[in-house]
Protein backbone atom coordinates (compact mmCIF):
# COMPACT_ATOMS: atom_id res chain seq x y z
CA UNK A 1 0.00 0.00 0.00
CA UNK A 2 1.47 3.07 -0.94
CA UNK A 3 1.46 6.25 1.69
CA UNK A 4 -1.42 7.85 -0.70
CA UNK A 5 -3.71 4.76 -0.57
CA UNK A 6 -2.82 4.85 3.66
CA UNK A 7 -3.68 8.65 4.07
CA UNK A 8 -7.21 7.33 3.16
CA UNK A 9 -7.76 4.88 5.57
CA UNK A 10 -5.91 6.96 7.98
CA UNK A 11 -9.22 7.49 9.68
CA UNK A 12 -9.28 3.93 10.71
CA UNK A 13 -6.62 3.64 13.16
CA UNK A 14 -7.89 3.81 17.01
CA UNK A 15 -6.38 5.19 19.63
CA UNK A 16 -4.67 1.43 20.34
CA UNK A 17 -3.57 0.96 16.95
CA UNK A 18 -1.43 4.40 17.54
CA UNK A 19 -0.15 3.20 21.03
CA UNK A 20 1.31 0.06 19.28
CA UNK A 21 2.84 2.15 16.98
CA UNK A 22 4.30 4.01 19.38
CA UNK A 23 5.60 1.63 21.77
CA UNK A 24 6.89 -0.04 18.43
CA UNK A 25 8.71 3.62 17.76
CA UNK A 26 10.19 3.70 21.44
CA UNK A 27 12.11 0.57 20.80
CA UNK A 28 13.26 1.29 17.64
CA UNK A 29 16.66 1.38 18.65
CA UNK A 30 16.49 -1.28 21.41
CA UNK A 31 15.40 -4.46 19.42
CA UNK A 32 16.03 -5.55 15.57
CA UNK A 33 12.61 -6.68 15.85
CA UNK A 34 10.21 -5.88 18.76
CA UNK A 35 9.01 -9.15 20.57
CA UNK A 36 5.49 -9.43 21.03
CA UNK A 37 5.77 -10.09 25.01
CA UNK A 38 7.48 -6.55 25.14
CA UNK A 39 4.49 -5.26 23.39
CA UNK A 40 2.09 -7.34 25.82
CA UNK A 41 3.95 -5.69 28.54
CA UNK A 42 3.48 -1.96 27.45
CA UNK A 43 -0.28 -1.76 26.32
CA UNK A 44 -3.16 -0.59 29.23
CA UNK A 45 -5.52 -2.48 27.33
CA UNK A 46 -7.10 -6.00 27.16
CA UNK A 47 -4.74 -9.24 24.64
CA UNK A 48 -7.46 -9.42 22.53
CA UNK A 49 -7.48 -5.69 21.77
CA UNK A 50 -3.95 -6.09 21.18
CA UNK A 51 -4.20 -8.93 18.76
CA UNK A 52 -7.03 -7.17 17.04
CA UNK A 53 -4.59 -4.58 16.46
CA UNK A 54 -1.84 -6.09 15.47
CA UNK A 55 -4.01 -7.75 12.64
CA UNK A 56 -5.18 -4.46 11.49
CA UNK A 57 -1.58 -2.95 11.25
CA UNK A 58 -0.16 -5.74 9.92
CA UNK A 59 -2.78 -6.16 7.16
CA UNK A 60 -2.09 -2.43 6.44
CA UNK A 61 1.36 -2.88 5.99
CA UNK A 62 2.53 -0.32 8.83
CA UNK A 63 4.18 -3.35 10.64
CA UNK A 64 5.37 -6.37 9.64
CA UNK A 65 6.06 -9.77 11.64
CA UNK A 66 9.24 -11.65 10.03
CA UNK A 67 8.58 -14.66 12.18
CA UNK A 68 5.16 -15.42 11.88
CA UNK A 69 2.32 -13.43 14.22
CA UNK A 70 2.97 -13.12 18.14
CA UNK A 71 6.45 -13.59 17.89
CA UNK A 72 7.83 -10.68 17.27
CA UNK A 73 7.07 -7.02 15.21
CA UNK A 74 9.38 -4.48 13.06
CA UNK A 75 8.13 -1.12 12.47
CA UNK A 76 7.60 0.02 8.55
CA UNK A 77 8.00 2.63 6.61
CA UNK A 78 4.20 3.60 6.67
CA UNK A 79 3.99 2.70 10.85
CA UNK A 80 6.47 5.59 11.36
CA UNK A 81 4.42 7.99 8.18
CA UNK A 82 1.18 7.35 10.40
CA UNK A 83 3.01 8.70 13.33
CA UNK A 84 4.47 11.64 11.74
CA UNK A 85 0.81 12.05 10.08
CA UNK A 86 -1.02 12.05 13.26
CA UNK A 87 1.42 14.29 14.62
CA UNK A 88 1.60 17.01 11.95
CA UNK A 89 -2.40 16.21 11.69
CA UNK A 90 -2.71 17.23 15.33
CA UNK A 91 -0.93 20.27 15.42
CA UNK A 92 -2.65 21.18 12.19
CA UNK A 93 0.22 21.42 9.76
CA UNK A 94 -1.12 19.37 7.63
CA UNK A 95 -5.05 18.92 7.18
CA UNK A 96 -5.18 17.21 3.72
CA UNK A 97 -2.07 15.13 1.75
CA UNK A 98 -2.55 16.30 -2.04
CA UNK A 99 -0.54 14.37 -4.82
CA UNK A 100 2.71 13.09 -5.27
CA UNK A 101 5.35 16.09 -6.35
CA UNK A 102 8.49 14.34 -6.06
CA UNK A 103 9.44 10.69 -5.77
CA UNK A 104 13.25 10.30 -5.34
CA UNK A 105 15.62 7.89 -3.86
CA UNK A 106 15.77 9.15 -0.65
CA UNK A 107 12.55 11.21 -0.41
CA UNK A 108 8.83 11.32 -1.57
CA UNK A 109 7.31 14.54 -1.42
CA UNK A 110 3.71 15.47 -1.22
CA UNK A 111 2.04 19.20 -1.64
CA UNK A 112 -0.34 19.41 1.33
CA UNK A 113 -2.77 21.61 2.95
CA UNK A 114 -2.44 22.76 6.40
CA UNK A 115 -5.56 23.63 8.81
CA UNK A 116 -5.22 27.42 7.64
CA UNK A 117 -5.10 26.46 4.05
CA UNK A 118 -2.08 27.28 3.03
CA UNK A 119 0.08 25.10 0.79
CA UNK A 120 3.00 23.35 2.14
CA UNK A 121 5.54 20.49 0.91
CA UNK A 122 5.29 17.23 2.90
CA UNK A 123 8.93 15.61 2.82
CA UNK A 124 9.19 11.80 3.91
CA UNK A 125 12.87 10.57 4.13
CA UNK A 126 13.36 7.17 2.55
CA UNK A 127 17.01 5.95 2.90
CA UNK A 128 17.36 2.48 1.81
CA UNK A 129 14.47 2.19 0.50
CA UNK A 130 14.70 -1.48 -1.10
CA UNK A 131 12.16 -2.17 -4.25
CA UNK A 132 9.66 -3.69 -3.65
CA UNK A 133 10.56 -7.59 -5.33
CA UNK A 134 13.91 -7.08 -2.72
CA UNK A 135 11.77 -6.69 -0.01
CA UNK A 136 10.19 -9.47 -0.27
CA UNK A 137 13.33 -11.93 -1.37
CA UNK A 138 15.88 -10.79 0.63
CA UNK A 139 15.29 -11.23 3.82
CA UNK A 140 18.21 -9.80 5.73
CA UNK A 141 17.44 -6.38 4.31
CA UNK A 142 14.41 -6.62 6.05
CA UNK A 143 15.70 -7.07 9.28
CA UNK A 144 17.84 -3.58 8.98
CA UNK A 145 14.95 -2.02 8.53
CA UNK A 146 14.13 -0.10 11.40
CA UNK A 147 18.34 1.44 11.01
CA UNK A 148 17.07 2.65 7.86
CA UNK A 149 14.18 4.45 9.86
CA UNK A 150 16.55 6.18 12.49
CA UNK A 151 18.98 6.91 9.27
CA UNK A 152 15.72 8.56 7.98
CA UNK A 153 14.97 10.33 11.11
CA UNK A 154 18.18 11.71 11.44
CA UNK A 155 18.13 12.64 7.78
CA UNK A 156 15.37 14.80 8.78
CA UNK A 157 16.64 16.55 11.90
CA UNK A 158 19.87 17.43 9.95
CA UNK A 159 18.01 18.92 6.89
CA UNK A 160 15.45 21.07 8.85
CA UNK A 161 18.44 22.05 10.55
CA UNK A 162 20.27 23.65 8.13
CA UNK A 163 17.28 24.96 6.76
CA UNK A 164 16.95 26.77 10.10
CA UNK A 165 20.39 27.98 10.11
CA UNK A 166 19.85 29.39 6.29
CA UNK A 167 16.38 30.49 6.85
CA UNK A 168 15.95 34.16 5.63
CA UNK A 169 19.83 34.50 4.52
CA UNK A 170 19.91 31.67 1.61
CA UNK A 171 16.86 30.92 -0.86
CA UNK A 172 15.75 27.77 0.83
CA UNK A 173 11.96 26.48 1.26
CA UNK A 174 11.11 28.01 5.05
CA UNK A 175 10.94 25.51 7.44
CA UNK A 176 7.45 24.24 9.15
CA UNK A 177 7.90 21.47 11.21
CA UNK A 178 10.09 18.76 11.71
CA UNK A 179 8.79 15.72 13.28
CA UNK A 180 10.57 12.01 12.99
CA UNK A 181 11.64 11.26 9.01
CA UNK A 182 9.75 14.32 7.72
CA UNK A 183 10.19 17.40 6.92
CA UNK A 184 7.63 20.24 6.68
CA UNK A 185 8.41 23.09 4.32
CA UNK A 186 6.74 25.74 2.22
CA UNK A 187 5.67 24.50 -0.87
CA UNK A 188 7.75 26.29 -3.78
CA UNK A 189 6.14 26.17 -7.25
CA UNK A 190 9.34 26.00 -9.44
CA UNK A 191 10.82 23.60 -11.30
CA UNK A 192 13.74 21.42 -11.17
CA UNK A 193 16.53 23.40 -13.18
CA UNK A 194 17.54 20.56 -14.68
CA UNK A 195 14.45 19.57 -16.10
CA UNK A 196 14.00 23.23 -18.32
CA UNK A 197 14.51 23.15 -21.81
CA UNK A 198 13.76 27.14 -22.14
CA UNK A 199 15.15 29.68 -19.29
CA UNK A 200 15.46 32.79 -20.06
CA UNK A 201 18.35 35.41 -18.31
CA UNK A 202 19.88 31.86 -17.69
CA UNK A 203 22.91 33.77 -17.01
CA UNK A 204 21.26 35.66 -14.05
CA UNK A 205 20.17 32.38 -12.88
CA UNK A 206 23.61 30.92 -12.73
CA UNK A 207 24.78 34.22 -10.71
CA UNK A 208 21.75 33.53 -8.00
CA UNK A 209 22.65 30.12 -7.44
CA UNK A 210 26.41 31.39 -6.85
CA UNK A 211 25.19 34.07 -4.48
CA UNK A 212 22.84 31.97 -2.49
CA UNK A 213 26.48 29.18 -2.37
CA UNK A 214 28.45 31.76 -0.73
CA UNK A 215 25.08 33.26 1.43
CA UNK A 216 24.92 29.56 2.64
CA UNK A 217 28.81 29.63 3.07
CA UNK A 218 28.57 32.40 5.07
CA UNK A 219 25.74 30.98 7.76
CA UNK A 220 27.92 28.14 7.71
CA UNK A 221 26.80 25.51 5.60
CA UNK A 222 28.14 23.73 2.59
CA UNK A 223 25.38 21.55 0.11
CA UNK A 224 27.49 18.74 -0.29
CA UNK A 225 25.39 17.23 -2.90
CA UNK A 226 23.99 20.81 -5.71
CA UNK A 227 22.98 20.05 -8.92
CA UNK A 228 20.99 21.22 -11.32
CA UNK A 229 18.32 19.08 -9.99
CA UNK A 230 18.52 20.73 -6.47
CA UNK A 231 17.63 23.69 -7.61
CA UNK A 232 14.22 24.85 -8.21
CA UNK A 233 13.36 27.71 -10.44
CA UNK A 234 10.06 29.64 -11.00
CA UNK A 235 8.62 31.12 -13.63
CA UNK A 236 9.68 34.69 -12.81
CA UNK A 237 13.54 33.08 -12.30
CA UNK A 238 13.14 33.15 -8.77
CA UNK A 239 15.29 30.07 -7.00
CA UNK A 240 15.29 28.06 -4.27
CA UNK A 241 18.47 25.81 -3.34
CA UNK A 242 16.64 22.36 -1.71
CA UNK A 243 17.78 18.42 -0.51
CA UNK A 244 19.77 19.51 2.52
CA UNK A 245 19.69 16.87 4.28
CA UNK A 246 24.01 15.71 3.80
CA UNK A 247 25.30 19.17 4.77
CA UNK A 248 28.42 20.19 6.62
CA UNK A 249 29.31 22.78 8.60
CA UNK A 250 31.67 24.94 6.64
CA UNK A 251 34.84 23.69 9.43
CA UNK A 252 34.51 20.40 8.80
CA UNK A 253 37.83 19.04 7.10
CA UNK A 254 36.41 17.81 3.49
CA UNK A 255 34.38 21.34 3.31
CA UNK A 256 36.46 22.94 0.89
CA UNK A 257 36.42 20.12 -1.00
CA UNK A 258 32.45 19.47 -1.38
CA UNK A 259 32.36 23.52 -1.79
CA UNK A 260 34.60 23.24 -4.71
CA UNK A 261 32.99 20.37 -6.37
CA UNK A 262 29.27 21.95 -5.37
CA UNK A 263 30.65 25.38 -7.39
CA UNK A 264 32.31 22.84 -10.19
CA UNK A 265 28.95 20.52 -10.70
CA UNK A 266 26.85 24.42 -11.16
CA UNK A 267 29.35 26.11 -13.56
CA UNK A 268 29.65 22.89 -15.82
CA UNK A 269 25.95 22.33 -15.91
CA UNK A 270 25.56 25.91 -17.15
CA UNK A 271 28.41 25.74 -19.76
CA UNK A 272 26.81 22.56 -20.95
CA UNK A 273 23.32 23.39 -21.26
CA UNK A 274 23.35 27.42 -21.41
CA UNK A 275 26.81 27.65 -23.25
CA UNK A 276 27.63 30.48 -20.53
CA UNK A 277 31.70 29.84 -20.16
CA UNK A 278 32.27 33.12 -18.67
CA UNK A 279 30.80 34.92 -15.60
CA UNK A 280 31.28 38.46 -14.65
CA UNK A 281 34.38 39.26 -13.13
CA UNK A 282 32.90 40.29 -9.42
CA UNK A 283 31.44 36.49 -9.84
CA UNK A 284 34.79 34.91 -10.67
CA UNK A 285 36.13 37.00 -7.71
CA UNK A 286 33.46 35.96 -5.34
CA UNK A 287 34.24 32.22 -6.60
CA UNK A 288 38.01 32.69 -6.08
CA UNK A 289 37.58 34.09 -2.65
CA UNK A 290 35.35 31.31 -1.69
CA UNK A 291 37.50 28.52 -3.04
CA UNK A 292 41.13 29.71 -2.60
CA UNK A 293 41.78 29.53 -5.76
CA UNK A 294 41.28 30.13 -9.24
CA UNK A 295 39.05 27.25 -11.34
CA UNK A 296 38.50 26.70 -14.50
CA UNK A 297 34.89 25.43 -16.16
N1 LIG B 1 9.62 23.00 -0.93
C1 LIG B 1 9.34 22.41 -2.07
N2 LIG B 1 8.44 22.96 -2.91
C2 LIG B 1 8.14 22.36 -4.07
N3 LIG B 1 8.66 21.20 -4.50
C3 LIG B 1 9.55 20.58 -3.72
C4 LIG B 1 9.94 21.15 -2.46
N4 LIG B 1 10.85 20.31 -1.91
C5 LIG B 1 11.00 19.29 -2.78
N5 LIG B 1 10.23 19.44 -3.88
C6 LIG B 1 10.14 18.51 -5.03
O1 LIG B 1 10.45 17.18 -4.62
C7 LIG B 1 11.62 16.70 -5.30
C8 LIG B 1 12.50 15.88 -4.37
O2 LIG B 1 12.91 16.70 -3.28
P1 LIG B 1 14.36 16.60 -2.70
O3 LIG B 1 15.37 16.91 -3.75
O4 LIG B 1 14.40 17.42 -1.48
O5 LIG B 1 14.41 15.05 -2.30
P2 LIG B 1 15.48 13.94 -2.74
O6 LIG B 1 15.80 13.14 -1.57
O7 LIG B 1 16.57 14.62 -3.43
O8 LIG B 1 14.90 13.03 -3.80
P3 LIG B 1 15.92 12.43 -4.91
O9 LIG B 1 16.38 11.15 -4.35
O10 LIG B 1 15.09 12.37 -6.13
O11 LIG B 1 17.05 13.39 -5.12
C9 LIG B 1 12.30 17.96 -5.80
O12 LIG B 1 13.10 17.71 -6.92
C10 LIG B 1 11.13 18.88 -6.10
O13 LIG B 1 10.58 18.59 -7.36
MG1 LIG C 1 16.99 16.07 -4.74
Amino acid sequence: MSLHEFAKRFGELTDEDFFILSIMERNLTKFREVPYQVILQSINFSEAKLERSLKKLHELRLIWSPRGKKIAYVLNYLGLDALALRTLSLKGIVSGLGMSIGVGKEADVYDAITREGKRVAVKFFRIGRPSFKKYERVRESLVRVHNYLEASIRAAYMEFKALLMLKGKVPVPSPLYRTRHVVVTELFEGVELALLSKLENAEEVLLKIIDAIKSAYEAGVVHRDLSAYNVLVKADGGIILIDWPQWVEKNHPQAPLYLERDVKNILSFFARKWNIWNIPPEYEKIIDELLGKSINI
